[in-house]
């Protein structure tokens, strides 16, 4: 179960939505024929459960108020900027807590009404941090995994919370909690030996490490697909065949560090380091969270130097920054990572960054570079990557340079060893390896 079901209704019909976590699990839960209980995306509105590609869906109905407290509020304006580093400043309120609290309890009885006896229920994500506990008061016999796909804050930034407790009380309940990189796992640690006096051998807690992964041998199908290559040839074409294609691909969330990576790529093109007539640029920015203050002010400030950048570099017949505010759907974003020279990802604080993985198999037996900010997870496992401080805008600078003029040979060995971890840990394995933990007496996930 996870906040969203993997589909969104658009125009009559259901399409996956975007992000990583569907991304990461639909291949997950379809290949093991599972169920999945989360929101269907629609306010005010009870939709009746329904197969998708393999997997039973089980809507869980959130009112406008709900969406707005839950959602937008505890979960994105307080917990969201709370675990990434305090990057804006999270938001305390009360009745956030308490929507968070209805919506949290209006999922374990969901699970609790759809799980069979013994069942495995595997929870995703901060939304649903109380879900382990509210689950085991009335289940015992059911396995509880919990996986956390954004980072864990240091005890020190955690402490903020007026709900702490109850948070690492809600998910001590859980057999397993597995986080993206040991940092996480160890900060969570910390927070309950300092916040609660307790540990999680001591709760009979399993914590474990599992860097998520993607479906590689979904990517290479599309890789390999004609159609898929000649939309990258035209992707190339339309933008007048540049020497240098500079590519981001992210959700416009002020954790990716897109201004960050403009204001370096402004400076090269000041610089002369890199040429407007033969570079160009083209962002990704998949809208995202909306209704929030800080991604309404992060869209302004984007669009506004966007327009700064094409206004000063531009010409009549050629922008240098190409920004498309709009999701793009699995294959025409393959298409992109095979149009593009260099990919950029600046994040100021990631839980893993898929968009770094699916680039490097995508770009398999090809060259391309891979700027790679150190504050992403992923940057544990893809080493070969130009790896970079985004604060540090001179560094930011010089990693973008030296991955545009990167010697081919170079670019190809990277890519091939960046490839090749991936290969080794794709999302099966993930799935693999934290449901084995959960339950080594096999049995597959049914939420
Ligand atoms: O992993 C972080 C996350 O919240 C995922 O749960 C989700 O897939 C993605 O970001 C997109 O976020 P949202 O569901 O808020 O659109």
């Amino acid at each position: 179960m996870a906040n969203r079901l993997p589909v969104d209704r658009r125009e009559g019909s259901w399409e996956p939505s975007p992000g990583g976590l569907v991304s990461a699990l639909a291949p997950v839960v379809s290949a093991h024929r599972g169920a999945w209980i989360g929101w269907a995306g629609i306010h005010d509105e009870d939709v009746e459960p329904f197969e998708f590609d393999g997997m039973s869906l089980f809507p869980v109905a959130l009112s406008h108020d709900e969406h707005h407290q839950y959602y937008e509020g505890f979960s994105n304006a307080t917990l969201w900027p709370l675990y990434h580093d305090l990057i804006v400043a999270p938001q305390y309120h009360r009745p956030w807590w308490k929507a968070y609290y209805a919506v949290n309890s209006r999922f374990a009885e969901a699970v609790i009404a759809v799980a069979a006896h013994g069942a495995t229920v595997w929870v995703h994500d901060y939304h649903l941090q109380l879900v382990p506990d509210m689950i085991r008061a009335q289940r015992p016999d059911v396995q509880i995994g919990f996986f956390n796909h954004i980072p864990f804050p240091p005890v020190e930034q955690f402490a903020q919370l007026p709900w702490r407790d109850s948070i690492l009380n809600g998910l001590l309940s859980a057999d397993v909690i597995g986080f993206q990189r040991e940092s996480d796992a160890t900060n969570f640690q910390q927070s309950c030996l300092r916040l609660l006096g307790t540990s999680c051998e001591h709760r009979r807690t399993k914590i474990g490490v599992y860097p998520i992964s993607i479906d590689v041998d979904e990517v290479l199908r599309a890789t390999e697909s004609e159609a898929v290559n000649e939309v990258a040839r035209r992707f190339r074409s339309d933008l007048g065949d540049p020497a240098t294609l500079i590519l981001g691909v992210d959700r416009l969330d002020y954790t990716k560090g897109i201004l960050h990576r403009l204001h370096a790529f402004e400076e090269l093109l000041e610089d002369g380091l890199l040429d407007p007539k033969e570079t160009c640029f083209v962002q990704i920015a998949v809208p995202s969270r909306e209704g929030i203050d800080a991604y309404q002010d992060l869209r302004d400030e984007v669009e506004r130097l966007v327009g700064h950048i094409n206004g000063r570099f531009g010409t009549l017949d050629r922008s240098v920054v190409h920004y498309f505010h709009r999701s793009y759907s699995a294959d025409s974003t393959i298409a992109l990572y095979l149009a593009a020279d260099v990919l950029l990802v600046t994040s100021l604080r990631d839980g893993m960054n898929l968009v770094a993985k699916e680039f490097v198999t995508a770009r398999q037996g090809r060259a391309g570079a891979l700027v790679l900010s150190e504050f992403a997870g992923a940057a544990d496992e893809l080493r070969q990557a130009v790896l970079v401080n985004p604060h540090d805008i001179t560094g930011l600078k010089h990693a973008i340079h030296q991955a545009a003029i990167i010697r081919p040979e170079d670019a190809r060995a990277r890519i091939a060893t960046m490839a090749a971890t991936v290969g080794d840990y794709d999302v099966h394995q993930w799935a693999r390896d934290f449901l084995d933990d959960l339950q080594p007496a096999t049995a597959p996930a049914d939420c």
